[in-house]
């Protein structure tokens, strides 16, 4: 196999340009054109990242392109998928990588048959403070986990997305948008999960935007906002995780987990730095020793001071697994145990019994020190 997998990207918007800026870090990619249903958008990339713009099909049907990244809207995940795999491409999605099981279980099949790989985000669980949390779990470091707590709430979107209604819509609400990262994290440290129970609520039938263009404007709530969830993993841990935008302020940790011998503070999973904290027995809580981890060093300015940011990763592990004929860590079958997760949350608040997953994976490969630095130039 090619030394470097030819990349397609379609989808153009946001998150578009750190796929554009960010991918030249790796190894074994290479972008070569991209696509959005908006031609302008395409163009306008084209032009910022030095690509050719080519329509859907034409993308599609370029025998450049190996792997074809979905950056669409959730809405869009699927038939975007679905089309790349028909064209004979591996596909890479943004989360989630799709809206029920029902559509990543066809996905699977249609890549089994034509031997194409399908990964997605998130692949922050690789950053060094998370790869941190990792090995001094595998190390035994707060014994066997046996619970934790995970928090992701905040107000809303609507305040600062220009077009904020696909998030009060089914496919949206916090747990799909937000629940990705912590699931993620969560099969990365502590494995696969058996089965859930979840009580799902709204506070309001309605949200008033306050974002521009559209203040003031009216738009519906379909899905719920808050949802307090109960998972119980193949371990035998029980960890809780609240998703929410219902809450204006809160003061619970992103990520807690007990175990038989002290307690992990993992820093937001939606970020691939932080510091990462725990305690033993004794109960003094302490930031463990930063590490040299390649995927934990600031690259990047953010509004709140430096920061780490090695999105792509997931897609470059996932170009260097076909490359080496490896397991990638941003599988199918981990994202779509993820799938799994989030939506029979959502039905067991809606049917009020817990929910057994239907699917399961294996924990990802940890990527240490030497592992991270191999994916980079
Ligand atoms: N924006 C972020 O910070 C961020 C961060 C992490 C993940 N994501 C995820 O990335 C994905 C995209 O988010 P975004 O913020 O870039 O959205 P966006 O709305 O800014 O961009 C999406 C683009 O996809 C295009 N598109 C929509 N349907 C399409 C179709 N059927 N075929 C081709 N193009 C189509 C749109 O024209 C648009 O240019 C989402 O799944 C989101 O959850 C976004």
């Amino acid at each position: 196999m090619t030394k470097e997998l030819g990349v397609g990207i379609i989808g153009c918007g946001n998150i578009s340009t750190t796929y554009f800026s960010l991918s030249p870090l790796f190894k074994g990619l290479k972008v070569l054109a991209c696509a959005d249903i908006n031609a302008q958008a395409a163009k306008q990339r084209a032009e910022e990242y030095g690509v050719v713009a080519q329509t859907i099909e034409e993308l599609l049907a370029n025998d450049e392109i190996d792997v074809v990244v979905n950056l669409t809207i959730p809405d869009a995940h699927y038939p975007v998928s679905k089309a790349a795999l028909e064209a004979g491409k591996h596909v890479y999605s943004e989360k989630p990588l799709v809206l029920s099981l029902e559509q990543g279980e066809e996905l699977r099949r249609i890549a089994k048959e034509k031997g194409l790989a399908v990964g997605c985000a998130p692949d922050t669980f690789l950053g060094g403070a998370h790869q941190l949390a990792r090995k001094f779990v595998d190390d035994g470091g707060i014994g066997r986990i046996t619970s934790g707590a995970c928090y992701v709430m905040g107000p809303g979107m609507e305040m600062w997305h220009p077009n904020p209604d696909f998030f009060f819509l089914p496919g949206g609400g916090p747990i799909l948008d937000m629940g990705p990262y912590y699931i993620a994290n969560l099969i990365n440290l502590v494995g696969p999960v058996k089965r859930v129970a979840g009580l799902t609520s709204k506070a309001s039938e309605t949200r008033t935007i306050t974002s521009q263009p559209r203040n003031g404007e009216i738009i519906p709530v379909k899905t719920p906002t808050t949802i307090q969830a109960l998972l119980e993993f193949v371990s035998g841990a029980t960890i809780t995780l609240t998703a929410s935008w219902d809450v204006w302020s809160h003061r619970h940790a992103n990520m807690e987990l007990y175990g038989t011998d002290g307690s992990l503070y993992v820093p937001d999973p939606n970020f691939f730095g932080g510091v990462v904290e725990a305690s033993g027995r004794d109960k003094d809580i302490k930031a463990l020793e930063a590490w040299d981890h390649p995927f934990g060093k600031f690259n990047q300015e953010s509004p709140n001071g430096p920061r780490a940011n090695y999105r792509t990763a997931g897609l470059a592990d996932m170009a260097m697994a076909l490359i080496e004929g490896r397991d990638a860590r941003c599988s199918l079958d981990r994202t779509l145990h993820g799938v799994d997760i989030m939506t029979s949350i959502l039905k067991s608040g809606a049917e009020g019994r817990f929910v057994d997953l239907t699917t399961t994976c294996t924990q990802p490969a940890a990527l240490g020190i030497e592992e991270a630095q191999a994916l980079l130039k």
